[in-house]
């Protein structure tokens, strides 16, 4: 018997928080990283890509849309269940139109963070770039509905941001040019004043409905465990205290601004326990693995070294927690 996937259970506990405050949602707009990327990487010149098979295998018609997934993002699973779209349409992707993106649109670029430089390892979208295409988009949006039409529904709709787990993983403790300037209490509180003037940009620009996603236990992904493997394979607590530490400061930094912004419905999403236990226990959840991945031999391979191995991936993708090392896999429900 399958269990609903991780993603599923994320985006009920999601929406449990979303429906206490018995809104009405008109569209769904994302930013944010891998965890939420519909495919906006696909149109900008980076190796980490995702547009080629075992990548979306299970997604409608096995397309391998520039999701890091074997099938639908969390994202998606949200747009579904409030009514919209059953997948949430990358902004940059030629072959939607405004009258797509009015119900949902992701801004999302896998490999970004809130640091600008966490964009550049990789030359993905930087959050800020993500906000310039979102203003784009509004005024878009205003030609497409007229003013009064376009500002209700930017109004009305959720806005949900996923990100911060390249900062650390790719940029802080990867690379010196951080790691050098800031102690990692600095840098956390570096990139929680980057999320400060993000809602508060977004809040200014009209936005009520904000979702703002915590941190793994990013010290348990498989791609962690894999520079662990001399010392057993085991999760890096290290990695794990700074998400948790992280994640109480954003929540604090929700409840101010909450306090401070009026008519804002700002909700953090604290994913890291419900992880956690899965990780460490995934037979109880359903799954067989999660100290590996699906894709190639589930230790080494994401992007194009998926694409390179796929005669190695796993073939039940409903067995394992993780997709590729860094994202969790999707169970495709709804198609
Ligand atoms: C990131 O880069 C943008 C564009 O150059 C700049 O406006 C912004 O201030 C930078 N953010 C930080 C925190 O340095």
């Amino acid at each position: 018997m399958a269990l609903p996937s991780i993603s599923v259970v994320l985006t009920l506990l999601l929406l449990l928080q979303i429906l206490k405050t018995d809104a009405k949602v008109s569209s769904i707009i994302v930013f944010g990283d891998s965890t939420v990327d519909s495919g906006n990487n696909n149109y900008i010149p980076t190796v980490l890509k995702s547009n080629f098979k075992p990548y979306g295998r299970d997604f409608d018609g096995g397309r391998a849309t520039g999701r890091f997934s074997n099938g639908r993002v969390p994202t998606d699973f949200i747009s579904e269940a409030f009514g919209l779209k059953t997948a949430v349409p990358a902004y940059l992707d030629p072959a939607y139109t405004i009258k797509d993106f009015a119900t949902g649109v992701c801004f999302a670029s896998a490999g970004t963070g809130y640091d600008n430089f966490t964009s550049k390892v990789l030359s993905v979208i930087p959050l800020w770039k993500e906000l310039e295409y979102y203003k784009e988009y509004q005024s878009r949006l205003r030609d497409y509905l007229g003013n009064d039409k376009g500002n209700e529904v930017l109004g009305e709709a959720l806005y949900i941001i996923s990100i911060g787990t390249n900062d650390f993983l790719e940029n802080y403790y990867l690379l010196p040019s951080r790691s050098s300037e800031y102690s990692i209490e600095e840098y956390q509180k570096f990139l929680a004043g980057i999320a400060r003037n993000f809602i508060t940009n977004i809040y200014k620009l009209g936005a009520r409905k904000i979702s703002l996603t915590g941190l793994p236990p990013m010290g348990c992904l498989p791609l962690e465990r894999t520079t662990n493997l001399a010392s057993g394979g085991g999760c890096i607590d290290e990695y794990n205290k700074v998400a948790m530490d992280f994640n109480q400061q954003l929540q604090a930094l929700v409840e101010t601004l909450n306090k401070e912004l009026s008519g804002l419905r700002l909700v953090f999403v604290n994913p890291y326990t419900t992880l956690y236990d899965i990780i460490q226990n995934p037979h109880s959840f359903g799954f067989e693995h999660s100290a590996i991945a699906c894709c190639g031999t589930g230790r080494f391979e994401m992007s194009y070294l998926c694409g390179e191995d796929s005669g190695l991936s796993c073939s039940d993708a409903n067995q394992y927690v993780f997709w590729d090392l860094s994202t969790l896999q999707r169970k495709q429900t709804a198609y």
